[in-house]
């Protein structure tokens, strides 16, 4: 549900994206209503008393969340059934299932809530770590199912620079998929800026859109460290 945030955010901001950006799931024109049960998730995942397991499931449920709204955009096929009654229903369910892609470590639960959308999608994952000086991600483990033809969901909890995601989205495209829709939990507007700079027309989906990045790399007022928040502070 990125998308009223996102699309305020970035009128505010003076901004201007590609429609395809923000649509067709949420644009000015087509404003989603706002979600408290979202606004909670956020809320919880910010507060620094929350421990690292409810950190973890409200980042699943965000998950979930943002795997339902995606849904909308990836297609239908029809499905027609015959009811206890006799009767005939159709409903137009998902085409096929996307691929799923998580950058490692704060990528994790919220594959694990799309996994509760998608329990049969194929799953990728990326091994990134930033440097903490220069904020550029090392990529130093890929594992991907084939994307030749698909629909792939890239997603990490938290979208700062925007960096991990651009370099992860290049690795991705040398695999000829369909498209492309990256998702987060947080996404600063400078991260999905560099992102639309470097792939204009991707569509980002947010939990929430914050206004800063600071010098440290660290999103504002985000909610910290998130994989420290999900796993514990690394040696
Ligand atoms: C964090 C976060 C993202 C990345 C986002 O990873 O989980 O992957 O930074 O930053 P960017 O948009 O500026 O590239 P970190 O290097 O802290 O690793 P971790 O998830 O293992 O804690
Ligand atoms: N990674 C995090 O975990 N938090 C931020 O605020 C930015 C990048």
């Amino acid at each position: 549900m990125l998308t009223t945030t996102l699309a305020n955010t970035l009128a505010t901001a003076g901004q201007r994206t590609k429609d395809e950006a923000i649509m067709p799931l949420s644009s000015p024109s087509h404003p989603r209503p706002p979600s408290p049960i979202l606004e909670y998730l956020v809320a919880t995942i910010r507060n620094p008393a929350t421990g690292t397991k409810d950190f973890r499931e409200s980042l699943e449920k965000i998950g979930e969340y943002l795997a339902l709204d995606i849904a909308s955009g990836l297609g239908t096929k029809e499905e027609t059934i015959t009811t206890c009654l006799g009767a005939i229903a159709t409903h137009g369910i998902p085409a096929e299932d996307p691929v799923l892609v998580t950058i490692l470590r704060a990528g994790i639960p919220l594959l694990s809530g799309m996994q509760r959308i998608y329990p049969q999608a194929a799953v990728g994952f990326i091994g990134a770590m930033r440097d903490e000086t220069t904020l550029k991600a090392d990529i130093s483990y890929i594992a991907l199912p084939p994307l030749e033809g698909k629909q792939v969901i890239l997603m990490d909890t938290m979208i700062a620079t925007g960096g991990s995601i651009v370099d992860t989205i290049a690795l991705l495209e040398k695999k000829h998929p369909k498209k492309i829709i990256v998702a987060g939990a947080i996404a600063s507007t400078a991260g999905i800026e560099h992102i639309q700079k470097h792939y204009p027309g991707t569509q980002v989906y947010a939990a929430a859109t914050d206004p800063i990045v600071n010098e440290k790399g660290y999103i504002v007022p985000g909610l910290g460290d998130a994989g420290d928040r999900a796993y514990g502070t690394k040696d």
